[in-house]
């Protein structure tokens, strides 16, 4: 039986630890080439180093796979262009984007330094877009086709307390995910992204993971959602933001009520009285008519 990735050339940003370790080791095991990056620093963003890239492509030819490390950051142009290069220096061509680098600086609003927004927003946001742009152009160049599944977060789709830095880079993703979609479906590329839960380094300490099994809730969870998304099965799902934790996967979506309209301006107090109908139904269409 074929593998479910044979032959595909995938980029995983981030790879070196956590989920994106866990899709190196399943892409790999699917068949695909797989080009580990990963920055190799500590939680926070600090520090750095290709021991952790280097040890996931070891244990993916161990098992029998084939790949590659990268160790530059996603968050500039240089690295993310040289992330989408190893894949075409090596392997000739890419067919899938995973980008799941990422860091967390958590501070409440009033708390938060321009270093700990800064930072956040550009290995999440600016590395996703960088990543994607850069995968793109190359899609653009070979042909028809292609996969990008990011990683956005509830904390960015719902909001979460102290954590305004990286909820406005999550939802940034959100925003870079359904454009992407759109933009990119000419050329016959899905974008899609993924909202885990999972017991890694990043979500150790919180209270909710406490007294759970980490084999109920680790990245192996994750991992085939993503090979589904990255595979030639999904070709019909595009601009999905799929939510997965344990062995639960749902989807996330964005609704409009159905209002209510004037044919002039609302006033203040028409808006107090009428709050209710304002913001009760769902809209069947999200489009905009005028
Ligand atoms: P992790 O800390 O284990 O993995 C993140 C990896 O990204 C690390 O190996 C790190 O070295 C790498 N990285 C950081 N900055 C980088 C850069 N500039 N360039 C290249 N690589 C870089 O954390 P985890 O949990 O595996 O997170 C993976 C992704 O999933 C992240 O985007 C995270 O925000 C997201 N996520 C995780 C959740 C969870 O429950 N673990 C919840 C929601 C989202």
């Amino acid at each position: 039986m074929s593998k479910l990735l044979e032959g595909k050339v995938a980029v995983i940003t981030g790879a070196g630890g956590g989920i994106g370790r866990e899709h190196a080791l399943y892409f790999g095991k699917e068949g695909a080439k797989v080009v580990v990056n990963d920055l190799g620093g500590d939680r926070s963003g600090g520090g750095k180093g290709g021991e952790m890239a280097d040890k996931v492509v070891a244990e993916i030819k161990a098992a029998g796979g084939d790949a590659v490390a990268n160790y530059d950051s996603v968050s500039t142009r240089e690295g993310a262009d040289g992330v989408v290069w190893s894949a075409l220096a090596k392997y000739g061509r890419l067919d899938i984007l995973v980008n799941n680098a990422g860091i967390l600086r958590d501070r409440t609003l009033v708390n938060m330094s321009d270093s700990d927004w800064n930072l956040v927003q550009e290995v999440h946001l600016k590395g996703t877009f960088l990543c994607m742009q850069a995968a793109a152009r190359t899609f653009k160049v070979q042909g028809k086709g292609g996969r990008i599944v990011n990683t956005t977060s509830y904390s960015g789709l719902i909001g979460n307390f102290g954590q305004g830095n990286y909820a406005a880079a999550k939802a940034g993703i959100y925003g870079l995910t359904r454009t992407g979609a759109l933009e990119f479906a000419r050329m016959g590329v899905t974008v899609n992204a993924v909202a885990p839960v999972a017991l890694t380094r990043m979500t150790e300490d919180l209270a909710m993971f406490k007294g759970i099994a980490p084999e109920k809730i680790g990245p192996q969870f994750i991992s085939p959602v993503v090979a589904f998304l990255a595979s030639d099965l999904s070709a019909d799902v595009t601009g999905t933001i799929v939510g997965v934790q344990g062995g639960k996967v749902h989807v996330y979506r964005m609704e409009m009520s159905e209002g209510a309209t004037k044919d002039r301006p609302w006033t203040p107090a028409e808006l107090k009285e009428q709050w209710a109908s304002i913001i009760s139904g769902t809209a069947a269409s999200t489009a905009i008519k005028l």
